[in-house]
């Protein structure tokens, strides 16, 4: 059987880039999938790099027919896309609302639906949502722990709908990476205290590292791994398990 097809959205940023390297080294034909910067990663890695938007659908299936014409087929997902725009519950306005409900909830779901007809023809698929810690127990902007929260119930949507074409359905809930994402969220030496801090209240007394994450995904997406639907798996250094950090 040929290799099997991962496509990675938000692909070139920092942990799907790293997701792309390990499901590369793990032996997948590797699509990453960005609204900036795809084929430039794409070809640094030696995979394939298609533009997309998440939230617009007719990239979507732009993005995904390019893919299906590239090889054939698509065996697993991984809806990585985020953004987290600052904010608090005083200050955020409704356009902040929306694009990160649209980013990180709508565009996974616009991914899943558009999968479907390929994951049909392909007897079965894997699905990897990346959710947050947050979902659990807050500590990031209101509207990003309200989407990655809806997220989870997606994902439990999802696997039940999806379980009959042999599909998967999981998050993998990472808690501080140090990725572009993060540098967003201030200055510098906020970003540091509040890793330190974060380091600080681990029951393993560290960070996580994106190839942990990768890994994480990787399993699942794993043969061995098929069994588990409807499951969140929290890469997290024990984080969630923690007292509110902030
Ligand atoms: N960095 C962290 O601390 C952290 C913690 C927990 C979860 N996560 C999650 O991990 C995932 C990856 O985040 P990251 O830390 O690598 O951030 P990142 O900013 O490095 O990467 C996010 C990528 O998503 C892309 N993107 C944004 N909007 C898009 C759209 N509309 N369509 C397509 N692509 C789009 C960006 O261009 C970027 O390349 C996100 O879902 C994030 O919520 C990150």
């Amino acid at each position: 059987m040929s290799a099997r097809v991962a496509i990675v959205t938000g692909g070139a940023g920092g942990l799907g880039r790293t997701i792309g390297e390990v499901l590369h080294a793990d032996g997948f034909r590797v699509a990453l999938l960005d609204l900036k910067g795809a084929p430039e990663v794409a070809g640094e890695l030696g995979v394939l790099g298609v533009p997309v938007d998440v939230t617009d659908e007719e990239s979507v299936r732009t993005a995904l027919a390019r893919v299906e014409q590239e090889w054939g087929r698509v065996d697993a997902l991984v809806n990585n896309a985020g953004v987290e725009p600052p904010h608090t519950l005083e200050t955020v306005d409704p356009a902040t609302w929306a694009q990160t409900l649209d980013v990180n909830l709508a565009g996974p779901a616009l991914m899943i639906k558009n999968c479907i007809p390929l994951f049909r023809r392909a007897g079965g698929g894997r699905i990897v949502n990346i959710g947050s810690r947050t979902w659990l127990g807050g500590g990031a902007s209101a509207a990003y722990a309200a989407a990655k929260a809806g997220l989870v119930g997606l994902t439990r949507q999802a696997a039940r709908e999806l379980g009959p074409l042999g599909v998967t359905v999981n998050v993998v809930a990472p808690s501080f990476l140090r990725t572009p994402l993060n540098a967003t969220k201030g200055d510098p030496e906020f970003v540091e205290a509040f890793a330190e801090r974060f380091a600080a209240a681990s029951p393993l007394g560290r960070l996580v590292e994106p190839r942990e994450v990768a890994h994480a995904v990787a399993f699942l997406l794993s043969e061995p791994a098929g069994a588990i639907t409807g499951e969140t798996l929290h890469v997290t250094a024990g984080t969630h398990l923690a007292p509110y950090i902030h």
